[in-house]
């Protein structure tokens, strides 16, 4: 079978020299010329049987070693080609950091053409033909399970759904609940947590994240969820890139079972890529008109700049209560996405003395710990038997009066 190779270079030139190189040798074919880096993420996404990347250095908008990146994250067997001017040890090191299989001049030789080609396509080869006979499962296992929650608007409880999930679920697995609503991030006057490290403290390193700098950033709570806080100042938001937020949630969901994130109602870089990378994504929307049409226009947006479909996406409707005009059915009809099958009822008052006494892990309200034991169940997050506890202890609590 011949070496399908994708080339990515803006420059109309120098991929007319190489496609006619390529045409020379017969094992070798062209699969695409892609300008931007955009266009080679999208070709490297879908094409399964590609098999070399060859990337210039010149190649925009994303620098071609964020690129190469990139390309590693999505594709760990994909195997890129650095394309440059200068050949010397500094650029090979660089590109070789950055996951490229190894570095070729800009006007290669044909016999250079074919030696680093051929190379890059066999390591692609091996490597996936190792990664299909490692059974699926056992990958899955290695990786955690990425879940967003994001809020149709400010104040319909994403925070306090996020919170309750990461502390259901931390006793029973390693969880990190990550607060990427990076500007207006509040999770610190629901946890008690007194910490200086944020999220914008792992960017610089993001590419190589390390498990010491990740426990140096993550503060762990005493209910056991580990927590990546926001950054205090609000403007360090932006220093989160959707690289750097990829890079970061790869880096947690390789050490926990389970990544919970905030997402905020305020879609930036970061938060998007959090929905994008999810395994599942909750939106919480409160039974009110201005929330639910909320809702469909987040929900809009992400698949218009497809960042998600309504897959593995649930509405859950919170601060219910049987008073509420809208009722479920009606809100499921309104919003015309798949709603959650429980609902978070109305518990103000439980919630503000368990936020007062900072004890959010015993909130004093049967019905609403029930309901997030029975979501948590629905999405994956707890063990099937998980709503037991509560109706066990509502039970002995009745034997002992
Ligand atoms: N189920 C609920 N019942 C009553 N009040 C709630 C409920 N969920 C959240 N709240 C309250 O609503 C306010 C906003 O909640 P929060 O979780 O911070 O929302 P968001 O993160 O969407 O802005 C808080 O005062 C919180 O205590
Ligand atoms: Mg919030």
């Amino acid at each position: 079978m011949s070496i399908r190779i994708l080339i990515g270079t803006a420059d109309q030139e120098l991929a007319g020299a190489l496609r006619a190189q390529i045409t020379e040798l017969p094992d070798l074919e062209v699969v695409g010329v892609e300008k931007g880096s955009s266009g080679v993420i999208g070709i490297v996404t879908t094409e399964q049987s590609l098999d070399v990347v060859l990337v210039d250095e010149g190649i925009g908008p994303m620098p071609a070693h964020d690129l190469v990146r990139e390309l590693a994250l999505r594709r760990p067997h994909g195997a890129a080609v650095l394309l440059s001017r200068r050949m010397d040890e500094d650029v090979l090191t660089r590109a070789l950091e950055a996951g490229a299989r190894g570095v070729m001049s800009r006007s290669p030789s044909l016999e250079e053409l074919e030696t680093r080609v051929t190379a890059a396509a066999d390591w692609s080869r091996e490597m996936r033909r190792r990664l299909d006979t490692t059974s699926h499962d056992a990958l899955q296992e290695e990786r955690g399970r990425v879940i967003a929650l994001a809020g149709a608007k400010g104040g319909t409880g994403t925070t306090t759904l996020a919170v309750q999930l990461a502390l259901a679920a931390a006793a029973e697995r390693t969880v990190c609940l990550v607060d990427m609503d990076l500007q207006t991030g509040d999770i610190p006057s629901y946890l008690d947590v007194v910490h200086r490290r944020s999220i914008a403290d792992l960017v610089g390193v993001a590419s190589e994240i390390t498990g010491p700098m990740i426990a140096d950033a993550l503060f762990v709570h005493r209910d056991g969820p580990h927590v990546l806080l926001a950054p205090s100042e609000g403007e360090r938001a932006e220093e989160v890139t959707a690289l750097a937020a990829r890079q970061i949630l790869s880096a947690l969901r390789s050490r926990f079972e389970m990544v919970i994130v905030d997402c905020g109602a305020f879609m930036t870089e970061g938060s998007v890529t959090a929905v994008e990378l999810a395994d599942r994504v909750i939106l919480t929307v409160t039974p009110d008109l201005p929330a639910l049409r909320a809702a469909k226009r987040l929900v809009q947006l992400w698949v218009r700049l497809e960042v998600r479909k309504d897959d593995e996406l649930s509405v859950v409707l919170t601060q219910q209560s049987r008073r509420n005009e809208i009722q479920p059915d009606l809100a499921g009809k309104i919003l015309s996405l798949p709603l959650a099958k429980s609902t978070v009822p109305s518990a103000f008052r439980a919630l503000e003395k368990a936020i007062n006494s900072n004890t959010l892990s015993r909130v004093e309200d049967d019905g609403f710990r029930r309901a997030i034991m029975q979501l948590g169940t629905e999405f994956g997050i707890l063990p099937v038997n998980a709503g037991q506890e509560v109706r066990t202890s509502r039970r002995s609590r009745a034997e002992a009066r």
